[in-house]
């Protein structure tokens, strides 16, 4: 039941909060106008909406020790609001009792209509399509405006927004000087973050959240320069000119193009390798409620530009536990070296001594489905570069793991960065530019999130409570007397 309330966002009644230019949760994040293009609007499943009626009847009732009070709290989308909590107070000076949730392990803090997981059973849809047939029929760009405007594109539809795209890949030539000023072995993805927030100094209209015609502006643009400044931040990190887009290719041809092209007059992406990349990007472009997702939400709370958010959203894609996880794999499947170091290894995680990267995620209790996939691009893309040696170290590290207790007992199983790099590293990308691979499309679930947030009539300036632990009240003590 929980698993169907949960996608259902689309059923409850508005918000009786409004502000300009906001619509309820459910309809903003249900449909979002594009100029020359339709409104998308997801129709509600009926037995969704019958499912969220019997919900608003449900109740919880709560006893409270220290009073013997008792409260009933409603439950709907089988969630209680931590505010109906605040009524529960032991006496007159109690300020209400409040929820402890370090790390959110157990708090929605949204309602959201963009993407499902099903961590138990290995479900994850965009808008109600399942990733496996997206992965299989689409194209990246395909899946960013299902992921933007809530429905797939038509045929004219795609072309038009394919058109703006391509045309806003160019970077302003400040933009390029900038990153010049780079030490010449910068990480890329300290160069993505910094030019991306850069950005905000350029487009200043940007700053007009609220104006859904700057929103679409801005929604083009980071689409289209996060690949010219990953390709940029790629050259400049090996020392050579940058490549200007070319208008001709693909998103992701054009994407290969800007890092790979030498001194040949026109770059010709391979067809297999182009198609692994927007199997790639569509598998990456969004997923759900995350660390940097949470990010950009809270940062886009106090209603700064995008360009700032997705920069700090990018620095905590940065993270080993989150999207730096590709690469931390690939450094640990090296510092491996070989398929007998692996029972050893597997003994030193158990220990305690370090993670098996690639391994374990917070909502995913069964295998990542974007895992699956992966590994049969894998195959694909190594029937052209050639098998990456340091595969067959990662599928032994897989076989042993998902025998034994210790992961078997903890639902550790292989997760989207597992297989990633090897990938990455087999079409020849550098280690450090795996976590730029993975915000260029995240950047689309990103912006979406973030606009779905922006006309939520019920979100307002993130800002979570504490448990205060700290000394009581003491006085100042001259520097002198202090022992
Ligand atoms: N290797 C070994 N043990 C692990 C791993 C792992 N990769 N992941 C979790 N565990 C163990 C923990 O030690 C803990 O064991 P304990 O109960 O004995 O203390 C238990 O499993 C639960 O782990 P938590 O850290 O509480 O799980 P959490 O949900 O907080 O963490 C995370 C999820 C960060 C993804 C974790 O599994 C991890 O660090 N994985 C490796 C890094 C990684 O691959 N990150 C990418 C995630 S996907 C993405 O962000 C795109």
């Amino acid at each position: 039941m929980c698993a169907w309330a949960r996608a259902c966002v689309c059923s409850a009644a508005a918000s009786p909060r409004s502000r300009p230019g906001c619509r309820s949760a459910a309809s903003a994040a249900s449909s979002r106008i594009w100029p020359g293009g339709s409104t998308a609007a997801i129709a509600c499943r009926p037995n969704i909406d019958q499912r969220a009626a019997r919900d608003t009847a449900e109740t919880l009732t709560i006893t409270d020790n220290r009073t013997g009070k008792q409260y009933e709290i409603s439950i709907k989308e089988c969630a209680i609001r931590a505010t109906d909590l605040r009524q529960i107070k032991a006496g007159p000076e109690d300020g209400g009792l409040m929820t402890y949730d370090p790390a959110f392990l157990n708090t929605a803090a949204c309602r959201s209509a963009i993407t499902y997981i099903n961590g138990d059973k290995g479900i994850l849809w965009y808008r109600g399509y399942p990733i496996e047939q997206l992965a299989e029929h689409c194209n990246y760009l395909e899946v960013a405006y299902l992921i933007l405007f809530g429905e797939l594109p038509t045929e004219p539809q795609l072309t038009k927004w394919t058109d703006n795209i391509t045309q806003h890949t160019l970077l302003h030539e400040n933009v390029k000087k900038l990153m010049e000023g780079f030490q010449y072995d910068a990480h890329p993805m300290g160069i993505f973050i910094s030019t991306v927030g850069a950005l905000s100094t350029l487009y200043r209209d940007a700053k007009q959240v609220f104006d859904q015609e700057s929103r679409n502006r801005q929604c083009t643009r980071l689409i289209a320069k996060v690949a010219s400044i990953a390709g940029y931040a790629y050259r400049h990190s090996i020392g050579r000119n940058y490549i200007y887009p070319d208008n001709d290719l693909s998103f992701t041809g054009n994407f290969l193009n800007m890092l790979f092209k030498m001194t040949e007059l026109k770059y010709q992406p391979n067809p297999v390798l182009e198609r692994a990349l927007d199997v790639l990007f569509i598998l990456h472009a969004d997923h759900e409620q995350n660390c940097s997702t949470t990010v950009m939400r809270n940062i886009g709370s106090s209603h700064v530009d995008p360009y700032s958010a997705i920069a700090g959203a990018a620095a905590a894609l940065w993270g080993p536990l989150h999207g730096g996880a590709n690469e931390a794999v690939l450094r640990m499947l090296e510092a491996i070296g070989s398929k007998q170091n692996v029972p050893a290894f597997i003994k030193r995680v158990k220990a305690g001594d370090g993670r098996l990267m690639g391994f374990g995620h917070r909502v995913y209790k069964s295998y990542d489905p974007r895992a699956k996939i992966i590994k049969r691009v894998a195959d694909q893309v190594f029937e052209v570069t050639g098998r990456n040696p340091l595969l067959d170290i990662a599928l032994e590290l897989e076989r042993i793991a998902l025998e034994d207790e210790y992961f078997i007992t903890r639902k550790l199983y292989p997760n989207v960065d597992f297989y990633s790099g090897l990938i990455y590293q087999a079409m020849g990308f550098p280690k450090d530019f795996f976590p730029v691979m993975f915000a260029i499309p995240r950047t689309a679930g990103w912006f979406a999130q973030w606009e779905e947030m922006l006309l939520d009539a019920e979100q307002k300036i993130a800002r979570p409570r504490q448990i205060y632990v700290g000394p009581r009240r003491r006085d100042f003590v001259a520097r002198e007397q202090r022992k």
